[in-house]
């Protein structure tokens, strides 16, 4: 920690969109007396088709950013950026920065599935990282990727609910089930939206699994080993999208229901 932060300062949320409001909801709940700052990069949004280089640059013009809020803390609550930048990070910031796949990775890998199916971005599936992790921890476990263009970009279009995206949704699905997966991890942070989408496709014969809650938990452990937590009482959390921040917060919303006041932010 510099000088500059405290146990008040904020933790930095970010993403390419509303999809880390998923994570951010979680984390509002576990740790209800910090004060967060949230950054969805719509402009940008997807980062699903970016190249690892261009997610570097936007990583660190965003953690640029945070570290001029003084935040103690960043969390990518995007698995994109988590999987493509983070271990390959080349500058450094005097916070922590969480990313989504190691919790994850460590909590699917001890449920012991003999068989488990990860949607997520092509850019997350390209760099194998869930599927790396998960069968190093538990060699029983077989990961089957399955790479999802198109859903982000319906989903911060407000189209989570239409036909096309159940379609498009359902034509990544089906080869999954012909594999008998036995859970599904949705390995990026705007997938919770479509969860009852999933269910009614896989006739709720598979689990969904959620890892928001599991990454908030293991932000909060690792808060209060370095004795970071606030007791204090925490500033409204602000909101900030590169464009439109209007749709963003209407989009978010289904996410998140606390987001508002959503603010215009390039960087
Ligand atoms: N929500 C992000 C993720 O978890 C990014 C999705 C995208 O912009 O393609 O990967």
């Amino acid at each position: 920690m510099s000088s500059n932060q405290n146990n008040q300062s904020p933790i930095g949320v970010y993403d390419s969109g509303s999809g880390g409001l998923s994570v951010l909801k979680e984390l509002k709940r576990i740790l209800p007396n910090e004060s967060f700052i949230y950054f969805g990069d719509t402009k940008r949004m997807p980062y699903g088709d970016k190249t690892p280089s261009q997610l570097m640059s936007f990583c660190i013009e965003i953690l640029d950013y945070f570290e001029t809020r003084n935040i103690k803390a960043a969390i990518s609550a995007c698995n994109t950026s988590s999987a493509a930048v983070l271990p390959n990070l080349t500058k450094s910031y005097p916070f922590e920065i969480f990313g989504m796949i190691e919790p994850t990775s460590k909590y699917v890998a001890n449920l012991n599935f003999k068989k488990v199916g990860i949607i997520a971005t092509a850019a997350t599936i390209k760099t194998s990282a869930y599927k790396n992790s998960i069968e190093k921890i538990n060699n029983k476990t077989e990961v089957i990727q399955q790479p999802c263009p198109g859903l982000v970009e319906l989903i911060e279009a407000n189209q989570s609910d239409s036909q096309e995206c159940f379609v498009l949704l359902k034509s990544y699905i089906e080869p999954l089930l012909k594999q008998d997966i036995q859970a599904i991890v949705l390995g990026c942070t705007h997938y919770p939206i479509l969860e009852s989408m999933i269910h009614e496709i896989t006739n709720h014969r598979i689990i969904i699994i959620n890892p928001a809650l599991v990454v908030a938990k293991s932000v909060k452990e690792n808060l209060t080993k370095q004795n970071l937590l606030n007791n204090n009482t925490p500033y409204e959390t602000e909101f900030y999208a590169s464009k439109n921040p209007q749709l963003f917060e209407e989009v978010g919303r289904q996410l998140y229901s606390g987001c508002k006041n959503a603010k215009l932010l390039e960087l």
